[in-house]
């Protein structure tokens, strides 16, 4: 059995779809970027004797102790995953604490930040290495638990903490911007659960599936068009395309009028671009902004009904 330490920490950044979600879930490439501005941070310290593995939350005041198996809690599940897949049984003497800045639903990836660095900590504390790789398919399966169907591109971010380019289900590919460019991402402030919007696309497409196959199509080309135009350092192309896809998202019924007026704010004020992210429904709209418009942009989304706004740089492939 390895080194136990004192005490090991796990952290994880959040994250944002730039193109393509949704779409993603049916085969469809989609890009998304880490957002270190906000943060899951894991502890894992020695407890007392006999307690057993206790897990707390600290933000949502929960404490719960890991039984010998499978939960329905995703927090005891990633913790009870990580100890299987390193050959460690459940101790009696451990406390697991997570933290996160990361918002909870809103798109930004609270769930895979939070899974994320629960690994990475008990990976620290019991002296092991896992690649960031093994991390993003322990983080995946426990997702799955709780998720539905997810495609995977959120834990598949986190873990690697770089933009990627992402098919469900192929090998990952890792990619730079060519310029960096700014995103304002403005909070609605309104609650969305990934999984109900998730199941309501789906009974959207059951019923009417050569639509949305279309619109899934269309979805996918735009994601192809956004990392060529990433790559060329295109910032115009990319504002454009942010506009392209959320009148898509619309389409496919996952914008709300809270969204549609942010969008609108930001793009009055200047932004070159702006589209909702993450499943929809509320949760955060992503603005691109330059160095000229930043100001006016928030401004505008402030004024328009923002709850909070982060900015984040999507960093060239040689920063
Ligand atoms: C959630 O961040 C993105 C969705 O495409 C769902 C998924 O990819 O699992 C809505």
């Amino acid at each position: 059995m390895s080194e136990k330490k004192q005490k090991a920490v796990g952290t994880a950044p959040g994250k944002a779809i730039l193109f393509g979600e949704h779409a993603v879930v049916y085969g469809r490439p989609a890009i998304a970027v880490p957002v270190f501005e906000v943060q899951a941070r894991a502890e894992v310290e020695l407890g007392e004797l006999g307690q057993g593995t206790v897990v707390h939350a600290k933000d949502l005041g929960l404490r719960l102790i890991l039984t010998d198996g499978p939960s329905d809690n995703p927090l005891c599940a990633i913790v009870w995953k990580t100890l299987a897949h390193l050959e460690i049984p459940p101790q009696p003497d451990i406390v697991v604490s997570v933290e996160s800045t990361v918002p909870i639903a809103r798109g930004l990836g609270s769930g895979a930040a939070v899974s994320t660095a629960i690994v990475r900590a008990l990976a620290s504390y019991f002296g092991k290495r896992l690649t960031d790789r093994v991390i993003s398919d322990l983080v995946y399966e426990a997702e799955q638990l709780y998720h539905g169907t997810p495609s995977g591109i959120d834990n598949t971010v986190v873990a690697f903490g770089k933009p990627v380019y992402f098919v469900r289900g192929r090998t990952l590919e890792i990619f730079g911007a060519k310029a960096p460019f700014t995103l304002t991402i403005a909070d609605t402030g309104i609650l969305s659960a990934t999984k109900d919007v998730v199941s309501d696309v789906r009974r959207a497409y059951e019923n009417s599936r050569s639509q949305y196959e279309r619109l899934f199509d269309e979805i996918g080309q735009i994601a192809q068009e956004g990392r060529a135009a990433m790559e060329s350092g295109d910032i115009q192309e990319i504002g454009h395309l942010m506009n392209r896809n959320h009148a898509l998202l619309k389409e496919i019924d996952v914008s709300c009028p809270e969204l549609d007026r942010l969008a609108q704010a930001a793009l009055a004020a200047g932004a070159l671009g702006a589209k909702l992210s993450g499943a929809g429904r509320g949760g955060n709209l992503l603005a691109l902004t330059t160095p000229e418009t930043r100001e006016q942009v928030e401004a505008s989304l402030r004024a328009a009904g923002a709850k909070r706004i982060i900015v984040t740089e999507v960093s060239s492939s040689c920063d």
